[in-house]
């Protein structure tokens, strides 16, 4: 999704201030090896509420994909664990399960529902912009790869996005959407610190 390139490479200079489409180039002088690989994802990540733990390889985690139009994630998955319901504006999303046992599903503009649980070696796909989750069902942890085509994805995570806005979204718009009373929404806020 991202634009195609202008030259082989263009290692993101992080510490220029962000005024284009993507991140000024390091000097040429100063791009070494070091620029082209990234460690970041051989540890597992600490889960979150949610029992699942994003670890970033994006253009801020890693400044050698800027210009490239890709980027990856590593997903730790406890038991149970569930990646919430989230999409990604800039890219399509691929995957594949390396371990344990993953309810991968997204949902349609037109609210259809495709999901499969998947084993280890076994792939998904996400359309861009479309909401999707993982959820580990499986007795053990579980851990998954993923693949985009952009250097910067961008998730806009649903419960975080309505529940632990900054911010905060006006309690009557939360109870119009969901039906419920002003309670119920405030339970919810809480559990996410807001
Ligand atoms: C999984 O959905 C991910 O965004 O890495
Ligand atoms: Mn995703």
């Amino acid at each position: 999704a991202d634009p195609d390139p202008l030259q082989d490479f263009c290692v993101a200079d992080l510490k220029a201030s962000a005024s284009l489409n993507g991140f000024p180039c390091k000097l040429a002088a100063e791009v070494t090896s070091g620029d082209f690989f990234f460690d970041g994802l051989s540890k597992e990540g600490n889960t979150t509420i949610f029992g699942s733990a994003v670890t970033p390889a994006n253009v801020l985690a890693f400044p050698g994909v800027n210009t490239l139009g890709i980027s990856m994630n590593r997903v730790d998955f406890a038991p149970g664990g569930l990646n919430p319901p989230h999409s990604h504006p800039r890219a399509s999303e691929s995957g594949i399960v390396i371990k344990g046992k993953l309810l991968v599903g997204f949902f349609t503009t037109n609210n259809v529902f495709y999901s499969k649980v998947l084993s280890a070696g076994e792939m998904f796909v996400i359309p861009r912009g479309l909401i999707h989750f993982q959820q580990n069902v499986g007795e053990g942890k579980a851990l998954a790869f993923t693949a985009f085509n952009s250097h910067l994805p961008g998730a806009v995570i649903v419960p975080t996005t309505l529940f632990a806005s900054t911010p905060s979204v006006p309690n009557q718009v939360l109870t119009k959407t969901f039906q419920v009373d002003d309670d119920l929404i405030s339970t919810i806020k809480s559990k996410f610190g807001s």
